[in-house]
C-alpha cells in the first residue's frame, strides 16, 4: 500500500516513448491517473490504449515543453477540465552531442531550454496548486552525466548537472508546502534513442568493462525508482537524486 498511487494525477513529460513511457506505464499501474506528454498526440495515443488496456487511466496532452505559448494552453486546458496536477515527472532530454568549439551559442541555449529551463517553468506553473493542496512530488530525470563527464557532451552535462542543482534548491524551498522534489540519474539504458550506441562494438566494450553489472539497463529498470519517489514510500526523501546505473558512477 504504501506504493500507491490512487487518488494521484501525473504529469510526465517525453512519455511518448523511451524512459518516459516506462515511467507512464509504471505511475498507472500503481492507481495513478496519468497525463502523457510528447510533441506527437499520434505517437501518445499507443500509450494512453495500453494503459487503459492494461486497467489504468490516462489521458495524452501533446506540446511541446519548450514552446512557451503552447506549455500554457495546454496548462490551461488542464486547469479548465479541473485536473489537478499531482505529480510531476520532468522526463524529457534533449542531447547534443559535439565538441564545444562545434556547439554554438544557440545550439547550446536550445539544449539548456529543454532540459533546464522548461522542468524549471513548468514545476512553476503547477506549483500554485500543489501549495494550496498542501502536498506534491516533483522528479526531475537527470543524469549520471553532470556529477560525471565525458568529452564531447558539454551542453547536455551542464544541464544535467543543473537540473540535479535545481532538483536540491526547489526541494529546499518546497518542503514547507509539503512538496517533494527528487531526482533519478539513470545511467546507460537501451532506449530507441540510443540504438545505434547499443550496437556500436567500442561502446558494448565499454559496458562490459566499466559497468558492474555488464550490460545496458532495460527500459523497465527505471520504473520502480520513480514510483518510490511519487509514492508515500518516500514521505521523508526529499533533495535526493537517486542514481539507477548498476553502481557505475561509484566504480573504479
Ligand atoms: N536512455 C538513457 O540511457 C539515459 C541516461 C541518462 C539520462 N537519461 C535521461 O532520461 C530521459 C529520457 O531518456 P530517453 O532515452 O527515454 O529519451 P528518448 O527516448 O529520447 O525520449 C524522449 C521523449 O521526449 C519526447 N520529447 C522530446 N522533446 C520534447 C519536447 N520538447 N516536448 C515534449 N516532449 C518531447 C519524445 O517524444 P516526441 O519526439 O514525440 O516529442 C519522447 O517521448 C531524458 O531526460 C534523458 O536525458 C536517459
Amino acid at each position: 500500500m504504501i506504493f500507491s498511487l490512487a487518488n494521484r494525477t501525473a504529469l510526465v513529460t517525453g512519455a511518448s516513448r523511451g524512459l518516459g513511457r516506462v515511467i507512464a506505464v509504471a505511475l498507472a499501474q500503481a492507481g495513478a491517473h496519468v497525463i502523457v506528454n510528447g510533441r506527437d498526440a499520434g505517437r501518445l495515443a499507443p500509450v494512453v490504449q495500453a494503459i487503459k488496456e492494461a486497467g489504468g487511466s490516462a489521458r495524452a496532452c501533446a506540446f511541446d515543453i519548450a514552446d512557451g505559448e503552447a506549455r500554457e494552453h495546454a496548462l490551461a486546458d488542464l486547469e479548465a477540465g479541473d485536473i489537478a496536477v499531482d505529480i510531476l515527472v520532468n522526463n524529457v532530454g534533449r542531447r547534443h552531442r559535439g565538441p564545444v568549439s562545434e556547439i554554438d551559442h544557440g545550439a547550446f541555449l536550445a539544449l539548456v531550454d529543454a532540459d533546464l529551463a522548461a522542468p524549471y517553468t513548468l514545476t512553476r506553473a503547477l506549483l500554485p496548486g500543489m501549495i494550496a493542496r498542501g502536498s506534491g512530488r516533483i522528479i526531475n530525470i537527470c543524469s549520471i552525466a553532470g556529477p560525471r563527464a565525458r568529452a564531447n557532451d558539454a551542453a547536455y552535462t551542464a544541464a544535467k548537472g543543473g537540473l540535479a542543482a535545481l532538483t536540491r534548491a526547489m526541494a529546499m524551498e518546497f518542503a514547507p508546502h509539503g512538496i517533494l522534489v527528487n531526482g533519478i540519474a539513470p545511467g546507460f539504458f537501451a532506449t530507441e534513442t540510443n540504438e545505434a550506441m547499443t550496437r556500436d562494438p567500442k561502446v558494448q566494450r565499454f559496458v562490459e568493462e566499466h559497468i558492474p553489472l555488464g550490460r545496458w539497463g532495460e527500459p523497465h529498470e527505471i520504473a520502480g525508482a520513480a514510483v518510490f519517489l511519487a509514492s508515500d514510500a518516500a514521505s521523508y526523501v526529499n533533495g535526493h537524486i537517486l542514481t539507477v546505473d548498476a553502481g557505475l558512477s561509484v566504480s573504479f
